[in-house]
């Protein structure tokens, strides 16, 4: 894996990240809000868009004790995909930069050059390295974050959906809900219609009044799981993979719920 676009050295972007300079808190700041506005314009306003049970993640992002994490989980179906879920949330959390979601970026997509590295992590996104396993730097910085009460959200399937099948969610989910201190509420969310937003084919251009739906699921509360991994001495691979299979199973439930509800939204009119 040699290739010239792993040549750029991301090193220095999780220690900026852990201690940010004043410098870099406005920075990012503005960067958070502006894309959040972006797209919020681009996905509620552009687009056709329906949000189902947008309660679920207003409620915890306003209101969830201040030392209980959250993890959001979702399909991953475009590479506009997060910000463009973010674009259903309330104005008011869009705008407080730390309310907002810690997510896992693709570091050979998103951070190959340093003027993308800026762009993407003063958003408040960690590069990942994909193969490399639950061990990784990138998933460290999450838990840190979730020991801090705060929000991380995930693309379990670890790239994007470009083929007919379910893919089988990777385990760093799991290791983080396993491995946080309070254990995290997640929320599973599902939504159909962003790869007609943003195609997946060149020339990769953003579209308008596209059909999208958005659901979110009922948070559910890993805790009484995780107690009982931990009682049974479970290995960390078994608990991570018991974990990560269930979310799986949890999310493809909303898939089908969404696609009913996607289908009915957009009924054709005769
Ligand atoms: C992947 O995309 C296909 C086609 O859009 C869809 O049928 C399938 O359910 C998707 N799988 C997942 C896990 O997102
Ligand atoms: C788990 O390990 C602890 C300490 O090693 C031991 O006391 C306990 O009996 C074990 N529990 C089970 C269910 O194996
Ligand atoms: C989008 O929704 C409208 C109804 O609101 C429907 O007539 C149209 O066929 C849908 N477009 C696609 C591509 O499904």
């Amino acid at each position: 894996m040699t290739n010239n676009k792993m040549a750029y050295n991301i090193d220095w972007i999780l220690p900026n990240l852990r201690n940010p300079t004043k410098l870099w808190s406005i920075a990012s700041s503005i960067t958070v809000a502006a894309v959040g506005l972006f797209s919020k314009i681009l996905i509620q306003w552009l687009n056709k868009t329906k949000i189902h049970n947008r309660h679920i993640i207003a409620d915890l992002l306003d209101s969830r004790p201040k030392n209980v994490p959250l993890i959001t989980v979702s399909n991953h179906h475009s590479c506009f995909d997060d910000p463009g879920i973010w674009g259903t949330l309330k104005l008011k959390h869009l705008f407080s930069p730390s309310v907002m979601r810690w997510s896992l970026a693709a570091h050979d997509i998103c951070f190959t050059c340093w003027q993308h590295s800026y762009l993407f992590s003063l958003g408040k996104c960690i590069p990942v390295i994909r193969g490399a396993g639950v061990y990784q730097a990138a998933v460290d910085f999450c838990i840190e974050q979730l020991a801090k009460g705060g929000w991380v959200h995930v693309f379990p399937e670890g790239k994007v959906n470009m083929t007919k099948e379910n893919i089988r969610l990777k385990w760093g989910v799991g290791r983080m809900i396993f491995e946080s201190p309070v254990t995290p509420i997640v929320v599973p969310i599902w939504h159909t219609g962003m790869d007609d937003v943003l195609p997946n084919d060149p020339p990769y251009v953003l579209q308008l009044r596209k059909n999208l739906t958005f659901n979110y699921g009922d948070p559910i509360d890993m805790t009484h799981m995780v107690k009982m991994l931990r009682a049974k001495n479970a290995t960390e691979e078994e608990a991570r993979k018991h974990i990560t299979d269930f979310l799986q199973d949890r999310l493809l439930k909303l898939k089908s719920e969404t696609e009913v509800l996607h289908k009915d939204n957009f009924k054709a009119k005769s």
